[in-house]
C-alpha cells in the first residue's frame, strides 16, 4: 500500500493518480470515496457535522481501505491530525508531498469546496501538521516548481 500525504495543493491526487497507472493497481481518493459513502460532498459533512465528525468518518475510511487489496490511496490533507489515522498507517509506504505554504496558496486559491481554506489562520494549520506529516513519512518528497511526472518518477525510484 502506497499512501500519499500532504497539505492541500501538495498534488496528492494528479501525483496518485500517475503513480498508479504507473503501478498498475487502483488509485483511491478518500475523499472521493467518502462522499460515495455518505452520498454528500465533503463540504456537507462539515457543514452538517463539524470537522470532529468528518474526521471520524475519514479515519474509517482510511482504515477500512488500508484493509482492501493493494492501491495507491491519496488521504485528505488533515488525515495525518487524527492520531488514530496516523497509528493506523504504521504498515504502509507513506510519502510525504512536501509544498510550501504560499505555493499552496497560490495552486487552490481560496476554494469554496476546502472548508479547511475558509478557515482563520490557515498558515497556522499548515505550520500545525508539517511535524504531523513527517513523523509519519516512510519519504519525503518537494513538489515545488516541479512536474507531476518527475515527482512520480522519484518515488517509483525510491520505493
Ligand atoms: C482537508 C483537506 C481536503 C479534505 C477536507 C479537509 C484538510 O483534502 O479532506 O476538505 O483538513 O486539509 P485535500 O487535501 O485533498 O484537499
Amino acid at each position: 500500500m502506497i499512501v500519499l500525504i500532504g497539505f492541500m495543493g501538495a498534488g496528492k491526487t494528479t501525483v496518485g493518480y500517475l503513480l498508479a497507472e504507473k503501478l498498475g493497481v487502483p488509485f483511491v481518493d478518500i475523499d472521493i470515496h467518502i462522499e460515495r459513502k455518505e452520498k454528500r460532498s465533503v463540504r456537507a459533512i462539515f457543514d452538517e457535522d463539524g470537522e470532529a465528525a468528518f474526521r471520524q468518518i475519514e479515519h474509517n475510511t482510511v482504515v477500512e481501505i488500508l484493509s482492501g487489496p493493494d492501491a495507491v490511496v491519496a488521504l485528505g490533507g488533515g488525515a495525518a491530525e487524527h492520531a488514530g489515522t496516523r497509528l493506523a498507517l504504521a504498515g504502509a509506504i507513506v510519502i510525504y508531498l512536501e509544498v510550501e505554504y504560499d505555493e499552496a496558496v497560490l495552486r487552490i486559491g481560496h476554494d469554496a469546496y476546502r472548508p479547511m481554506m475558509s478557515m482563520a489562520n490557515v498558515r497556522g494549520i499548515y505550520e500545525r501538521r508539517q511535524p504531523l506529516y513527517r513523523s509519519i513519512a516512510t519519504l519525503k518528497v518537494r513538489t515545488n516548481a516541479r512536474r507531476p511526472e518527475a515527482i512520480v518518477m522519484e518515488i517509483i525510484e525510491a520505493v
